[in-house]
């Protein structure tokens, strides 16, 4: 019998009620495919730092080298919000464990159902269709990880630097994720960059344009500016199918996507690594593109759509399971097709608790 060993990482807010929701969806699908599940809890975030004294700590990082994927919640809220910056649980966290576990690669998918275009603060005539676009941010490179400094200076000011900094191995890998996500689409990639004025720009416009030629000839490259991205990211997302951009900038251009596609509790992402499990398939993290919304923690409303379509994604990218993946997709689809909806979606239809909505999308598995 396949059995899929990975870390559960609740963390904070609404992340242990989705989490549940998600956990029951992934049981219910995978035990009617006699598939066995096989995971173990473990804290991170401010739980962790409330526990444990720390955001990631070494017991929780075992827990997740012990398996072949994480499935995560979300970290951070009010309580830990006047830590300095670099011990708050979303950075203290989040940083490391991509560190840790090389997750290069960031799919977001930006998808909005054509029932739920309301949700969007877009015009429904400029999505009539809803939105189906993906952007693969690059995660463990650029801005975020090159050398930082502050310094005093002889005249007594002071000066702070962060430096973008990338390889061309780690351009081309990020490629390769993009190539991999625009041949099982539409095959067309935009690639963005700030080529105009960043020297890592200009090596990652020639890298994409180089190596597209070379491995995908068939696919359908452009070049965007990040600033004029950001635009018509706002004026029509889906003049985009595959989005594949540097860490700061995908950074920015996700959330924009997500909030073009209505509510974030929709909202799925992988972060896949450089090395294999024993499966043959990526390691990878698998998480909600929210928050923790701690305004509603604890009530049993949150909607568990993202984290369950989280599952879905790890099912797909670390364990090869892409039917299975699908049917949770399509049962989430169909029963928000049938109006059954949480608060946050709900837009004058009944709005259904956390469980009652895992539950409707059970019934359509
Ligand atoms: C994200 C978050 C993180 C990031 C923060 C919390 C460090 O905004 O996952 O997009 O900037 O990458
Ligand atoms: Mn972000």
């Amino acid at each position: 019998m396949l059995t899929l060993k990975f870390a559960v990482l609740p963390g904070d807010g609404i992340g242990p009620e989705v989490m549940a929701a998600a956990l029951d969806v992934l049981k219910t699908t995978t035990s009617a495919a006699g598939i066995d599940l096989d995971y173990q809890q473990a804290d991170v975030g401010g739980i962790a730092i409330d526990n444990q004294g720390s955001a990631l700590p070494d017991s929780t990082v075992e827990v997740c080298e012990a398996g072949d994927a994480i499935l995560f919640g979300s970290v951070g809220g009010p309580k830990w919000e006047s830590l300095p910056p670099a011990e708050q649980p979303e950075r203290a966290a989040l940083l490391p464990i991509r560190k840790h576990f090389s997750l290069f690669a960031n799919l977001r998918p930006g998808l909005l159902f054509k029932e739920l275009t309301d949700a969007s603060p877009l015009k429904t005539e400029r999505i009539p269709d809803g939105i189906d676009i993906v952007c693969v941010r690059e995660l463990t490179g650029g801005i975020y990880f090159g050398p930082k400094n502050t310094r005093e200076l002889e005249d007594g000011d002071i000066e702070a630097s962060d430096t973008m900094v990338y390889k061309k191995s780690e351009i081309e890998r990020i490629l390769d994720v993009a190539i991999a996500s625009a041949k099982s689409r539409s095959g067309k990639i935009c690639s963005v960059d700030k080529a105009n004025v960043l020297t890592t720009s200009v090596l990652w416009r020639k890298t994409a344009t180089e190596y597209l030629a070379a491995k995908a000839p068939d696919i359908e490259l452009s070049h965007m500016y990040v600033d004029n991205a950001a635009m018509q990211m706002a004026r029509d997302p889906n003049q985009f199918d595959v989005v594949v951009t540097e860490n700061m900038f995908g950074d920015i251009l996700s959330d924009e996507m997500g909030i073009v596609c209505g509510s974030l509790g929709m909202l799925s992402s992988a972060s896949l690594g450089t090395q294999n499990n024993q499966h043959g398939h990526p390691f990878g993290l698998y998480e909600p593109s929210g928050g923790t919304a701690p305004d509603i923690a604890g009530q049993g409303i949150a909607n568990p759509c993202a984290q369950i379509l989280s599952g879905a994604l790890m099912l797909r990218y670390s364990f090869g399971l892409n039917e299975l993946a699908e049917k949770i997709e399509n049962a989430v689809r169909k029963a928000v097709k049938d109006d059954c909806r949480t608060g946050d979606i709900a837009f004058g239809k009944p709005s259904m608790t956390t469980s009652e909505m895992a539950q409707a999308i059970m019934d359509r598995l």
